[in-house]
Parts: C-alpha cells; structure tokens; sequence
C-alpha cells in the first residue's frame, strides 16, 4: 500500500537522538529543545517560539495567552481539523463558526467582517455576539492543509474590533502569504504541528511563534505548569505542555531538510496537478494567486457525476494499494460543538464530501506517484 502521508527520517535524526540519549537529557530540558524553537523562530520569521508537547496544547496555550477563557466565543472556521476546535473548547470557550472562502478554503474575510458588523455590540470595551451575550474574545484562521488564510483582510478586521488573532499554521511551516512567512502574515501568535503526518516532523510536537516578547513569554509560563520562581510556587493553574527533547532532537534534524521537504511536497503537488488537467469533474486543491503553499496535502475535489464519487474512487485506489483518504468533516457537524453558534455553510456543505486526498509523503518517490496517477485513471475510467 503506498500511504498516504509518512515520516521521511533521512537526515540527523539518529544521529541526535543518540547524542540526546547519551546526554541524559531526555526530558523537557535540553539542548536540542533550544536549537528547535531557534530553529522554528528562524523559519516562521518570528521574534520567538515555545516548544509544545503537539501543536494542540500549543494552540490551547496560545489561546490562553491572548485572553481566552471560559464562556468566551472564538471565531474559526468550520473546515478544519478538529483540533483546533477542541483547542477553543479546552480553554471553556466555544467556537463561532463561519463558512470558508471557495477559491481558498479558509476563513471567509467578507463572511468574518459582515457578521461582526452586524451581530455583534461593544460594551465595557469589549466585544459581544448579541444572540448568544458572549464575548467575543479571538479570531483563528486555518491555514487550510498550508494554504494561508486571507491574512491581511482577516486581520484588518480583527485589528478594528480589537481582536487577538491566533493562526492555527499546523501546516503550513514552509508556506508564503504575498512572500511572507507565518509569523510576517500578521497574526498575533501562529502555531505550527509537528505531528507524524506532517512535512517536517519531531514525532509530535507544536510549536507558538511570534514577535512580542511579553505574550511568548507568557505562553512559555503557561506550558510550564507556571512555576514562579525556584521554590515551588506556582502563580495560576498551568500545563505541562512542554516539548521533550526527545521530539526536538527529531525535530532539530526534520528542520534542517524543511527547504528540501517542501520543495518535494510542492513537486509532488505539480505532478498531479499536471497529469490530470483537463479531466472534466476534477480540480486540483486551491493555489491562490498571492501564496506559495507548502502542498502539504495533494488530491483533488472531485464532482459527481459525472466522475465516481470520492468514496468509490477511494475503494477502487485502495484496491489498487493506493491509500488515498477523504477529507475532514466540518466542525458544524461534528457532535462536541452542535450547541456552537455557526454561519450558512454553503461553502463548507458543498466541498468537504468531494475532497480526495493522494499519497502525498516528504518522500514519495516519482515511480510511486506514477503508480497512484495511473490507479487513479483507471479508476476514473
Ligand atoms: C489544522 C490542524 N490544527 C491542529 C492540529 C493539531 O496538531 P497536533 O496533532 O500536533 O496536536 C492539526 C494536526 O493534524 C491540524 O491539521
């Protein structure tokens, strides 16, 4: 079966987890934990970074440090993984879920601005969805598999009602908003996965970057069981949210090849891209005109009829050892957040059924992508 996202561990991995074990260091303190928020600072264009245990308890920690809490609204968007949505529920907050732009997959600016303009009142300063009389307290686009949300508009928005912005960026490390960098795209914090399926992987892990001192600061408190001080005063209720350095040593050799990992990804991308333009019922995932994605995930969304719908060409490639998936149901769907307030779906209800993801791995090799391109014609057919 050729899978669909797997780890491609060709680097220093082996050689730091060694040093990292002969270092007795294995914990959460360590050299290579330091060399790894380095790192990711580096390659978000961010001031700083925290290293977390997954890029959930990151988004949870940044929330936090943004002033989330309990009975708040966050705004998300519906189409994404359910993680960042648990992230908003574990602060006690809900989400308030909007549609999705169609030619990009993320947080509709227009949708975003429209209904803050017209459902929501200031009072005492602060911001508050009128139906529901609960504050509206942050606003968290998805980069959507690596295509950067409209970062600009979204925050211009933000910016107007005084909104933190926090980028649930699982993906999109190696991604590019109009030439700019996660932590460049505007947004207060962004918070990068470092989960098994990702480009670049530390086993598991996240990590929060951004540029003002004071809030990572804060987010580096709260992932450490707030610890004030040497004795054991701890000064708020806080998470043991750290990275090991275990997963930085992973991490540390993953991030050294992250240039040459999305390279591939977007190559991978292009060749289906290439193969099957033209094919009537199928359109290859967004690439907006201002981004350069890092394609972590490739597929199509496919319409029909007239084409076989997503769950048959699913069966027919796995038939063929080709392990290609569907696409994540949309949070308005999903039990947990039933109760939270939402927007029309139209976007989301119409794509999220028709997307086809393909074997997408750091290191697929060209004979195995052909192998996939040629199940996927015959399963067309
Ligand atoms: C959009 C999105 N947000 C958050 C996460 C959570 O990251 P993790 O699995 O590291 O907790 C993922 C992971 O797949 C994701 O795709």
């Amino acid at each position: 079966m050729i899978p669909l996202a797997v780890p491609h561990l060709v680097g220093n991995e082996a050689r730091y987890l060694q040093e990292c074990i002969e270092s007795t260091f294995v914990s959460s303190v360590g050299l290579f934990v330091d060399r790894f928020e380095g790192m990711a600072a580096e390659a978000s264009g961010a001031v700083g970074a925290v290293a977390t245990s997954a890029g959930t308890t990151g988004l949870h920690a940044a929330l936090l440090a943004v002033g989330v809490g309990r009975d708040d609204l966050v705004v998300l968007p519906s189409l994404t993984f359910v993680a960042s949505a648990n992230a908003v529920a574990h602060c006690g907050a809900d989400p308030w879920l909007f549609d999705v732009e169609p030619g990009r997959w993320t947080l509709d600016p227009a949708l975003v601005a429209a209904e803050l303009k017209t459902r929501c009142e200031r009072r005492d300063s602060q911001l508050y969805h009128r139906p529901t009389n609960r504050r509206v307290a942050a606003v968290v686009p998805v980069h959507v598999v690596g295509h950067p949300a409209d970062m600009d508009a979204l925050v211009e928005t933000a910016r107007q009602y005084d909104l933190p912005v926090v980028a649930d960026a699982a993906a999109a490390l190696g991604s590019r908003y109009k030439g700019r960098r996660i932590a460049e795209m505007g947004a207060d914090l962004s918070v990068v996965s470092f989960n098994g399926n990702k480009t670049v992987t530390a086993g598991g892990g996240g990590v929060v970057v951004g540029n003002d001192p004071a809030v990572l600061k804060l987010v580096r408190h709260l992932t450490t069981t707030a610890r004030a001080g040497e004795d054991y005063l701890h000064d708020r209720v806080g998470y043991n949210y750290r990275m090991t350095n275990l997963q930085a040593a992973v991490g540390c050799a993953q991030l050294e090849q992250l240039e040459t990992f999305v390279a591939a990804k977007r190559g991978i991308r292009a060749r289906y891209d290439a193969a099957f333009t033209g094919v009537a019922g199928l359109t290859p995932f967004p690439q907006p005109a201002d981004s350069d994605s890092e394609c972590w995930f490739s597929g199509f969304t496919v319409d029909s009829p007239p084409l076989p719908d997503v769950a048959e060409l699913r069966a027919r490639l796995r038939a063929a050892q080709v392990d290609a998936r569907p696409f994540w149901m949309p949070m308005h769907l999903q039990p947990p957040f039933a109760h939270a307030p939402r927007t029309a779906m139209p976007v989301s209800d119409g794509l999220w059924r028709r997307i086809l993801t393909l074997p997408c791995s750091t290191g697929l090799s060209a004979a195995d992508q052909d192998r996939v391109i040629a199940a996927l014609r015959e399963a067309l057919a």
